[in-house]
């Protein structure tokens, strides 16, 4: 059992509310984190639970940033944990985050839950998370469910992930890849292309993590 599994099932305080099959993707996606000073954004505080899980799993140096609409959350803050009162999907709200803090290596949206709330969150915070840096979108059931569909196109955060993964290769869809330049710069593909590695679907989580990228390119040797 991973020490993130560890934690909620020894929690007692009633302020943690995980789907179970969650663990071994956060451990999946974040152990290469731990022991490092590192800087956590968690979109979604709630009763602070999470926030005091993600303090127990890494560095006590850690910076943990937690971001919810609801005043009451601000009693969760604590030494290394800032939080900010505000709407997810409020860009200069999010902007004077950034301004006050060091870019994020980790990013969780378990806010709204909304298709517009995580897409567009994602849009403004994707491009300040670090490279080599992981934003982990929780409970994407909520694509499938009307209830959660509040955009009018309809395009829901699983759907837009499926086009990330499109885009990440975009490379390909242009003529003459192969004679690419070798400068990054010259190559006329998407911001998606460029800094997206991986998007990993998982039951009702998709993770996606961002490097810059190099030019891809193969030659027989
Ligand atoms: C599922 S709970 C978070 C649970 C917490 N991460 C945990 O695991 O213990 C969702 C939180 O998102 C907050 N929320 C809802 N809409 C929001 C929005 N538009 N912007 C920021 N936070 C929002 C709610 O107030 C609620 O506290």
């Amino acid at each position: 059992m991973n020490d993130l599994k560890k934690f909620y099932e020894n929690n007692t305080k009633k302020n943690l509310n995980k789907w179970k099959h969650y663990f071994d993707i956060y451990d999946e996606n974040f152990s290469k984190f731990r022991n490092k000073k590192i800087t956590i954004i968690e979109i979604g505080v709630f009763r602070g639970g999470s926030l005091t899980m993600w303090k127990s799993y890494f560095d006590p140096q850690t910076k943990i940033i937690g971001i919810d609409i609801d005043p009451a959350c601000k009693q969760y803050e604590t030494k290394n944990t800032k939080i900010y009162i505000g709407d997810q999907t409020d860009v200069s709200f999010l902007q004077s985050i950034l301004n006050e803090n060091e870019k994020p290596d980790i990013i969780i949206d378990d806010g709204g839950h909304t298709s517009n709330q995580q897409i567009s969150s994602f849009n403004f915070l994707f491009q300040e998370l670090k490279l080599g840096g992981v934003y982990l979108v929780e409970d994407t059931h909520t694509s499938y469910a009307k209830e959660f569909q509040d955009r009018d196109d309809k395009l829901t955060f699983t759907d837009y992930a499926k086009v990330l993964s499109d885009e990440l290769n975009d490379w390909y869809r242009i003529k003459n890849y192969k004679i690419y330049k070798q400068k990054i710069d010259q190559v006329d593909v998407s911001y998606w292309a460029k800094f997206i590695y991986k998007v990993s679907f998982y039951n009702s989580i998709i993770a996606i993590e961002k490097r810059r990228n190099e030019i891809p390119y193969s030659e027989i040797r």
